[in-house]
């Protein structure tokens, strides 16, 4: 049998002819590290060199806003037409291999609150949950005119970062942001071309690849994040999910990276059904039904921990790359410890309340603190849920505080 290392060694050829080194990702994690004008800080081209360092065979990076005036969360990079800004990230990953993907994003209705008075979304549905709705305004529906200048938006930041210098994009499909958001018939209630049944509900994504596609042109890495499932009654299935992976192997695109849930149902970070599952990666059985319909390589991401279960499931022919995410936060050199063979796990260092609500908002915060330890060169923190919580909370006033007041 193929030994561990072997198998995550190999490097992997992708449909536009760009080569992947290995087949450990990094997937994308909200940096948080823009400056007080949405321009990458100094700090955030630091933690990518200690990621690069790390062995991995691309990072795809936190979620980069396609629109500065609709932010996801505080500190977002938000993208502006000018290449120049982007290039020391860019370059962060310079004489290592490494490859360098730009997550582009936007948030639509998962806005807070004090970002955005009045986000826009496909339609105007408010939150559902009673305690999400406090902290998030209701959106109004977006324009014919607006939707298009959003694709177009998209097209823009995917060339500007190429030119950058970025090897790759990956268009945020998933997790109840803007495209999920269209996706999902609980939160598409349009009936003009861009909602009324499962065909025009996936409209918006397709659009968006193939617009990105034209701007980035054939030899450049296209990617999408996708659910599986919103996991929500009455939401996007995964019936309606694999009928959008078969539609998108058509467009070339060259990676799908398949996730699930949003802020309503965290399925990403392990909670709920999807997690219920005994093996340690939580979106494996709908991987193996998307390879069914699609011969579009498959990235799993959520909930990977030790070398068995990434060569199991590389095995099992269900998947191609293995996505890492909190592990690498932890552990930045664990690609590398991996691929030397090192019987290495994925440590979960994240501390725990034992509520719900609460464990959620630690483990956001807490590996966003840690990620401005790297960015700092400071190690893994050791403090319990109780500091982290307290801080987390007067960190976000104080950016609410500054948001209000301009
Ligand atoms: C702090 C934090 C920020 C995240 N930001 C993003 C993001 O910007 N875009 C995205 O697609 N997923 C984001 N995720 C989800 C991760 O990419 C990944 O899907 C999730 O952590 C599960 O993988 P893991 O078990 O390997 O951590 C974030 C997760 C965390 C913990």
């Amino acid at each position: 049998m193929t030994a561990t290392r072997e198998l995550l060694a190999e490097p992997l050829k992708l449909r536009c002819g760009a080569e992947l080194p290995n087949r450990l990702v990094k997937s994308a994690l909200s940096e948080q590290l823009g400056d007080r004008r949405n321009a990458p800080t100094r700090e955030l081209a630091e933690l990518y060199r200690t990621w690069a360092r790390g062995g991995a065979g691309a990072l795809i990076t936190g979620n980069v806003m396609v629109d500065p005036a609709a932010l996801g969360e505080p500190r977002n990079v938000a993208a502006t037409p000018d290449p120049a800004g982007y290039r020391p990230w860019a370059r962060s990953v310079e004489g290592t291999g490494t490859r360098l993907w730009v997550q582009l994003n936007h948030p639509g209705r998962q806005s807070p609150r004090y970002l955005s008075r009045e986000p826009v979304a496909p339609s105007a549905v408010p939150f559902g949950n009673r305690g999400i709705r406090t902290a998030f305004a209701a959106p109004r529906a977006l324009t014919g005119e607006e939707i298009e200048a959003i694709v177009e938006r998209f097209a823009v930041a995917a060339r500007t970062f190429v030119e950058a210098g970025f090897t790759g994009v990956q268009i945020h499909g998933a997790h109840g942001y803007l495209v999920s958001q269209f996706l999902s018939p609980l939160t598409n209630l349009r009936t003009d071309d861009w909602g009324g049944d499962a065909v025009r509900r996936r409209r918006f994504l397709l659009e968006v690849v193939r617009r990105v596609r034209a701007a980035v042109g054939d030899d450049v890495p296209v990617a999408v994040k996708l659910n599986s499932a919103d996991f929500q009654r009455g939401g996007f299935t995964e019936e309606e999910s694999l009928e959008v992976v078969r539609e998108l192997g058509e467009t070339g695109l060259d990676l799908l990276e398949v996730s699930g849930g949003t802020y309503e149902k965290a399925a990403m970070m392990g909670s709920g059904r999807a997690s219920s599952q005994a093996r340690e990666a939580y979106f494996l059985d709908y991987a193996a039904k998307a390879r069914s319909v699609s011969d579009v390589a498959l990235m799993v991401t959520g909930g990977f921990a030790t070398p068995g279960g990434m060569t199991e499931a590389l095995r099992s022919g269900a998947l191609d790359v293995i996505g890492l995410g909190r592990p690498l936060i932890v552990d930045p050199d664990l690609p590398g410890r991996l691929l030397a063979g090192e019987d290495a796990r994925a440590e979960r260092r994240c501390p725990k309340t034992g509520v719900r609500l609460a464990d959620s908002l630690l483990e956001i915060q807490w590996h966003t603190r840690q990620m401005h330890r790297i960015a700092a060169g400071k190690p893994v923190d050791r403090r319990g849920a109780l500091p982290t919580l307290v801080q987390a909370g007067l960190t976000d006033g104080l950016n609410a505080f500054r948001r209000v007041r301009g």
